[in-house]
């Protein structure tokens, strides 16, 4: 089968090392894919927004079927576009994109579907936001931006300042570039953050083994948010009665939702959520892979994953049985200096030929220059390390780091460290 994948990331370099397994492989293209992805098909330089070329390339190439990685290209309406012209597409539509493209259009989702999450008001001018804010009861509040930022559309304010001056970003400094226009307020949900991910075909789902990202910067989840510094799989704060409750709770009254609208969802449902205790609430939904815990989540994937994707756009996902190997995976991210926010790029990279095997190395932000690698982006590289346990996984993965270098290098040293505490604890 020739397959397409969109993106340029960690999230594609893991989807790429999976489909590379598929003996039902017969070529892959990344566009615009990475140094890693390089090594297992052709890169492709036609970026992931650029959903006519895109769609031009798949035509020419005779690709049989696509996997979109990012959600920008999802929001663009990429799978419409293929769709329209009879192409095979792992993605859902734009208006099914909107879980994670609308932030609003998402919660009105939730509250129709009867799916737990935080209480929230949607605002479109700036006095009437200041006006609930001046009258706010509690806090910490969450203000978010309504469209996509980058995950940098959430604020988490700790008091009335904080909040009011997330809302001048939006409404007046116009820092998202729009997409704050239309805000989210919503009440503070205490607990410890999941994701599980769901694939999904517009008539059932089969969910995957859940995971841990650590979203913020320094050790001890100190600092700004990132897009993810490292993750784990399986979460244990998940136990199985949690995966029970989010099936009958979430991905069924969603899907039943998307069925009742006529709206046709055939790609991956992201639920980030929050736990406490037996307590599950939906902080979001995207409607991709999440990256990094993609890079942990499907390394544990037994069914070849071309049966799978294939089987979603047959509409045939129910005739699938997800086989899941069983220990544990690690990856920690490896940051250019200065991310989250602006960041050195250019700076060599020495020792990833050297890990291979158990632990290895998945691609994110390098570019090779001159047989040099080099950084070129926030998240550079992830090293992804796999044991019978976390304990073990986790010892894999730094092993590995400890073996890269660049100049400026962050990462946090405390991934999967959070585990143990469930561990520890009978359930
Ligand atoms: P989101 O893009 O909606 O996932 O938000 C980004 C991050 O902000 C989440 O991963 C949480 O850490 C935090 N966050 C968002 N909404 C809430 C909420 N209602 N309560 C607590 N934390 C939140
Ligand atoms: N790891 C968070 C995300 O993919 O959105």
């Amino acid at each position: 089968m020739k397959i397409l994948l969109i993106g340029s990331g960690g999230r594609e370099h893991a989807l790429a090392i999976s489909l590379f397994k598929s003996p039902r492989l017969s070529s892959l293209f990344i566009a615009p894919g990475n140094p890693g992805t390089a090594q297992l098909g052709t890169n492709v330089a036609i970026q992931d927004t650029d959903i006519s070329g895109l769609l031009a390339f798949a035509v020419e190439t005779q690709i049989d079927l696509t996997i979109v990685g990012p959600e920008a290209p999802l929001a663009a309406g990429i799978s419409d576009l293929f769709i329209e012209a009879g192409l095979a597409i792992v993605g859902p539509t734009q208006i099914g994109a909107q879980l994670e493209s609308s932030k609003a259009w998402s919660k009105a989702m939730m509250l129709k579907a009867g799916i737990p999450t935080a209480s929230y008001g949607e605002f479109t001018d700036h006095v009437s936001a200041i006006t609930f804010i001046e009258d706010a009861p509690l806090f910490p509040i969450v203000v978010k931006a309504d469209g996509l930022a980058a995950g940098k559309g959430v604020t988490v304010a700790t008091d009335k300042a904080m909040a009011l001056n997330a809302l001048n970003d939006c409404f007046v400094n116009d820092v998202f570039s729009g997409a704050g226009q239309k805000v989210i307020i919503e009440s503070f949900l205490k607990g410890e953050e999941a994701s599980i991910f769901a694939f999904c075909d517009g008539k059932s789902f089969k969910p995957m083994l859940a995971a841990q990202d650590h979203k913020a910067i320094f050790d001890g989840d100190k600092g700004p948010n990132t897009g993810g510094m490292g993750a784990y799989c399986p979460a244990p704060i998940v136990t199985p009665a949690i995966a029970k409750m989010v099936n009958e709770q979430v991905f069924e009254p969603l899907l039943a939702q998307f069925k009742a609208e006529g709206i046709h969802y055939c790609g991956i449902i992201y639920a980030g959520l929050m736990i406490d205790g037996n307590d599950v609430n939906v902080v979001e939904f995207n409607a991709r892979f999440g990256d990094p815990e993609t890079q942990i989540v499907l390394p544990h994937l037994k069914t070849d994953l071309i049966d799978v994707f294939e089987a979603m756009v047959q509409g045939r996902l129910s005739e699938i049985e997800l086989e899941w190997l069983p220990g544990a995976a690690v990856c920690v991210v490896m940051a250019s200096e200065g991310y989250p926010g602006s960041y050195a790029k250019g700076r060599v990279i020495t020792g990833v030929d050297s890990v291979t095997g158990n632990p290895y190395v998945v691609h994110a932000g390098t570019k090779r220059d001159d047989n040099q690698l080099l950084t070129s982006g926030g998240r550079v590289l992830a090293v992804v390390g796999q044991g019978d346990d976390i304990a073990s996984a986790i010892d894999s993965a730094y092993k590995g780091v400890d073996c890269i270098s660049f100049e400026g290098a962050q990462f946090r040293r405390d991934i999967g460290a959070k585990a143990s505490k469930w561990l520890n604890r009978s359930l």
